[in-house]
């Protein structure tokens, strides 16, 4: 595996690879990676013959008050993961090499950025479209990776490629779970052994949103209703929001399709959480 944190070097490894005739994929990270980056990596080397793997604790996308400095990093143990999980370059650029001193152009989403993630975390979108964008760019990659986790930001990446053009897939790849349902994550690092228990609770609240689907429910407040009761006892966990929404707009939805999206953010403790389903679908 290759490392650099240069952009010069980047193009000329892309280079090389544009002269094989191989085709690249590129999974964009925060770092602290966990098993759902490393599935992303395992789709990404299906799809493609060589794989990039960003690792960029990206500034833009915190707001005031949120966990920039805190965000835990761990370079060289992501550095042993990528390898060992086949990553072909692992790039590491510095704030200033993403963001050259003077840049100010932003990408700004649409109405389906405006909702839910958008309102709990004002400019949170144009940071993850912004980055993504210039990674995009610096890649150059045939096909992109993201989890399906971070559903509402995956659909915002999905929709600015379409909207503008780009010759690349997206793909979303199923978020990967601990034992007991909870989504992973890297800010999981901040719960507390019985915030831990809790947080599970998004995950359960989810499973029976699939359950009511299953037993024929078509109504969203009734589905709503059913993750409320399981969620009513946690102390501990501080809702933010369901969301039941169609998937390509995160518009609500009154009557709940196979598509549907529902999706769940809380606080507990110090750690925000988001987790979500296709209705159908269920966990997974
Ligand atoms: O999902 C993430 O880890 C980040 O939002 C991303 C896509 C790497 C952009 O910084």
């Amino acid at each position: 595996m290759h490392e650099c944190r240069e952009v010069a070097e980047l193009r000329t490894w892309r280079e090389a690879r544009r002269a094989e005739g191989k085709t690249v994929a590129l999974v964009p990270t925060m770092g602290f990676l966990h098993e759902g980056h490393l599935a992303l990596v395992d789709e990404a080397r299906r799809r493609a013959d060589a794989v990039v793997m960003s690792s960029f604790v990206n500034p833009l996308q915190f707001g005031p008050g949120e966990d920039l400095d805190a965000y835990p990093r761990d370079e060289a143990r992501d550095g042993e993961l990528a390898r060992s999980r086949g990553v072909d370059l692992l790039f590491l650029p510095a704030v200033e090499t993403m963001y050259p001193p003077g840049a100010e152009t932003h990408v700004v989403p649409g109405d389906a950025g405006v909702d839910w993630e958008g309102r709990f975390r004002p400019g949170h979108f144009d940071g993850v479209l912004t980055v993504v964008a210039t990674l995009f760019h610096l890649v150059a990659p045939e096909v992109a990776c993201f989890g399906q986790k971070d559903i509402q930001q995956a659909t915002l990446i999905r929709r600015m490629v379409r909207d503008l053009q780009w010759d690349l897939e997206v793909v979303v790849v199923p978020t990967v779970r601990e034992a007991d349902g909870l989504a992973m994550s890297s800010r999981n690092v901040y719960l507390t052994p019985e915030e831990r228990v809790e947080a599970a609770g998004l995950s359960g609240a989810l499973a029976e949103a699939h359950r009511a689907w299953n037993d024929g429910e078509r109504n969203a407040s009734a589905i709503v209703d059913r993750m409320q009761d399981v969620l009513g006892g946690l102390t501990a966990l501080e809702l933010q929001y369901i969301a039941v929404v169609e998937p390509d707009g995160f518009r609500p939805v009154s009557t709940v399709t196979p598509e549907t999206i529902v999706a769940v953010a809380a606080r507990v403790g110090r750690a925000r959480l988001i987790d979500n389903i296709t209705l159908s679908r269920g966990l997974q």
